[in-house]
């Protein structure tokens, strides 16, 4: 077992006040790293902090160290790390353009394409990765906008599968989908999980205990628990865990 990231006694504030408290926590390479927890408990702030989305907001400050690999994230250029660590918000916002022109975006403003012929075997294998291929094969060039909401967001899964990152980042991500939608985002993460490192925040445990290898439980700023999936779901160590998971909670 490799971890690809670690976090170390990392606190997390806004205008001082702790949101995320002394946290220790290690991400496997390969796995599905499920976070679960209510509303406020810092899922989003633990995310953000882990590709350094929140170092612009003048409000927030952390104490603590990251890793990937054994790089601490707080000392690598900002464009290295975004690179190596993509993010997926809830609602999917494709941009105003074609299929195909939204997947070669990121990578052409990376400077991440060194021949031209070499954007269309981008785009397919972004394509292919994040199960949508098959839907829109014979219309990359028409616009990104006219799709449903669940290509739409396997559309921006495939944004960020072009630009070769190692690790992805889920906030929700189906929070917006109906059934069959969110049945073909797990189904694409599931197949992702070959090649990346996946860390999902999910607001669903059914969706945690479907596709993830281990699952954390935050409350409150504070890791509560964390363990197999398998484990955590059926025989919780600690009460609050069995009190969320079963929907006793609040
Ligand atoms: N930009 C911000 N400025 C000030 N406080 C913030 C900011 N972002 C989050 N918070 C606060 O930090 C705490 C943790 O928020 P966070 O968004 O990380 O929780 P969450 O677990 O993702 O919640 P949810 O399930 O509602 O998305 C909350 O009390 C929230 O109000
Ligand atoms: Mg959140």
């Amino acid at each position: 077992m490799v971890n690809k990231i670690k976090v170390e006694n990392l606190s997390c504030y806004y205008n001082k006040k702790c949101v995320l408290e002394s946290l220790n926590i290690n991400v496997v390479q390969n796995e599905i790293l499920s976070v679960i927890g209510p509303a406020s408990s810092g899922k989003t702030t633990f995310l953000r902090t882990l590709n350094r989305m929140n170092d612009l907001d003048i409000t927030y400050s952390r104490k603590g160290d990251v890793y990937l690999d054994d790089n601490n994230i707080f000392d690598m250029k900002m464009e290295s790390l975004r690179k190596r660590v993509g993010m997926l918000f809830a609602m999917p916002i494709p941009l105003p353009m074609s299929i195909y022109e939204n997947i070669i975006y990121a990578p052409k403003r990376l400077g991440l394409i060194t021949r031209e012929s070499y954007q269309d075997t981008i785009v397919e294998q972004a394509l292919k990765d994040a199960s949508l291929w098959n839907e829109v094969k014979d219309r990359l060039n028409s616009s990104a906008t006219r799709m449903s909401g669940g290509q739409q967001q396997r559309l921006c899964i495939a944004r960020i599968l072009a630009v070769n990152p190692e690790v992805i980042l889920f906030d929700e991500p189906c929070s917006g989908l109906d059934p069959v939608s969110t049945a073909k985002v797990e189904e694409s993460m599931l197949e992702l999980k070959q090649k990346y490192t996946i860390v999902l925040v999910t607001n669903n445990v059914k969706q945690a205990s479907r596709v993830s290898d281990r699952t954390a439980f935050f409350l409150m700023g504070k890791l509560v628990e964390i363990d197999k999936t398998a484990r955590l779901f059926v025989s919780p160590k600690e009460k609050a865990t069995e009190d969320y998971i079963t929907g006793r909670f609040g």
